[in-house]
């Protein structure tokens, strides 16, 4: 992807790959959305696939791939041990990375699961820019405790800070002073996921990790997206201009002690696992991949799956392919700005975030805004995307609610899947929807699971709201769909 310039001067990106595969989409009417929407519990996870236009969930598993990484897939080395493909994936690992052993898990989480159950005992605090849900997940289900060092930046919604997803190293030094004895490794996500693919700079990356070794700490990269992270360095720090993706990629992954990933984000394929430079910290981990994942040379990984991640992480050093999802998100953030439209600035990696709190301000966030709005984008466009906000928050131990600091819509753009006009088209009924918002109402839980409610629960509408922005709908745009 190359941003270019109309002869009128306006910018857009510009596709550097053609399509060759397509998958049919529906766009079923508005009442029918509606109608999907009750029967989904209120919640975007419970949507079936055939209600859906435009999937922006998630980049996770869902981006498409290259004809080289199909290609690769039909060599793919079939056998329990000692696999060719798990040579090949290996070998491009040490080749990005310089890290000497690989251990294959099934995703990121099970790369998680590894690291936590080796490294996590009961007291244990883990610093980190900012937390993964599956991440916290593993680390406090063994007693340990998260502890968030972003910078303040990092969770302003509108802010101009091209690395808002920078450590606060004061903060670190801090912490590393005090309390190092407990700290068995700090882990860096670069980019971060729930502040809006917002990245970190090298020299915040280079400078974080020199003050974890200083005090004897392990340092782990979380380099699920890492593509993207790649991408801002490259384009917003000055210091590394003139450095290549695999130099800037070497820099990083030489401060790192431990490297994981999921390959369902990075790689552009499903799997994932876990880089490491030195033997003995590979041999502390290793018994447990054949324990919980699958055998060490396939780890609970299709080797066609491992064949093709290998191809796709060559392809994550050629800046028109890693351009493409932050290049989209810019422009869809740009436009939904223009129309005035309240969204996480400046745009990340991943997605397009839409801020509910000032998108429906008359909705309490005891009713779920983020949840509402993606109610009502759905309804409005057939679009999903994924509430990030009190909704994928846990209930405290008494039963009260954990209001999230921050209430967002995520509109994933997994890489190379969508045109330019389908962003148009997200961007014209979020933009219409925003001229409705008043319609909007909340919602309320009708079955509340007591552990990851986000995925399975289910809601109703306060009141017939969405009925309500239905019936706007057809005004507005009669028979259209
Ligand atoms: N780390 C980060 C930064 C992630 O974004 C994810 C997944 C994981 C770890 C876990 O990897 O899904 O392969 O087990 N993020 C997905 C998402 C689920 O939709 O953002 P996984």
């Amino acid at each position: 992807m190359s941003e270019i310039r109309f002869f009128s001067g306006e910018r857009i990106p510009l596709e550097l790959h053609k399509v060759r595969v397509v998958q049919k989409l529906n766009l079923v009417p508005v009442e029918r959305r509606v109608e999907a929407m009750r029967e989904a519990g209120c919640n975007t996870f419970l949507l079936k696939n055939k209600d859906i236009y435009l999937d922006m969930l998630t980049d996770s598993g869902v981006n498409a791939m290259s004809d080289r990484q199909m290609a690769a897939m039909m060599v793919a080395d079939d056998s329990y041990a000692g696999s060719a493909t798990f040579t090949r994936l290996t070998d491009k690992l040490t080749e990005l990375f310089g890290t000497e052993y690989f251990l294959p898990a099934h995703q990121g989480r099970a790369a998680e699961n590894i690291i936590a159950m080796t490294y996590v005992k009961p007291g244990s605090i883990i610093p980190m820019n900012y937390h993964f849900t599956t991440t916290k997940a593993h680390i406090t289900r063994l007693g340990g405790t998260v502890e968030e060092l972003v910078s303040d930046e990092g969770v302003r919604i509108e802010s101009s800070d091209p690395f808002k997803g920078n450590f606060d190293l004061e903060r670190l030094e801090d912490l590393l002073k005090k309390e190092h004895g407990r700290i068995p490794f700090m882990r860096i996500e670069a980019g971060t996921n729930l502040i809006g693919g917002q990245p970190l700079s090298l020299s915040n990356i280079e400078e974080a990790s020199d003050i974890a070794h200083r005090y004897g700490v392990l340092t782990v990269l979380d380099a699920s997206l890492l593509q993207d992270n790649l991408y801002f360095i490259k384009t917003r720090e000055e210091a590394a201009r003139d450095l290549s993706l695999r130099e800037i990629t070497r820099r990083i992954a030489d401060k790192m002690d431990i490297i994981y990933f999921s390959g369902r984000k990075l790689g552009f394929a499903r799997g994932g696992g876990i880089s490491i430079h030195d033997e003995e910290i590979y041999l502390k981990m290793r018994e447990l991949v054949p324990m919980f994942e699958g055998f060490l040379t396939y780890g609970g990984m299709s080797v066609r799956e491992m064949e093709a991640m290998a191809v796709g992480l060559e392809e994550t050093m050629d800046m028109d392919v890693i351009s493409q999802g932050p290049l989209f998100i810019e422009c869809m953030t740009n436009e939904l700005i223009a129309k005035g439209v309240p969204v996480v600035t400046p745009p990340g990696g991943l997605g397009c975030h839409l801020d509910a709190t000032r998108f429906i301000p008359h909705v309490r966030q005891e009713e779920y805004p983020a949840g509402s709005l993606a109610a009502a984008v759905y309804i409005a466009g057939g679009i999903r995307g994924m509430e990030r906000g009190t909704i994928s928050e846990q209930r405290e131990a008494d039963g009260s609610e954990h209001l999230a600091a921050v209430e967002l819509l995520r509109l994933a753009l997994p890489r190379r899947v969508f045109t330019l006009s389908q962003v148009k088209y997200a961007v014209d009924r979020i933009a219409w929807l925003y001229g409705n918002r008043d319609l909007i109402g909340g919602l309320r839980f009708i079955e509340e699971p007591s552990s990851l409610r986000f995925f399975f629960g289910r809601l109703e509408p306060v009141s017939p709201w969405m009925e309500r922005i239905e019936k706007a709908f057809r005004r507005d745009f009669g028979d259209s769909l």
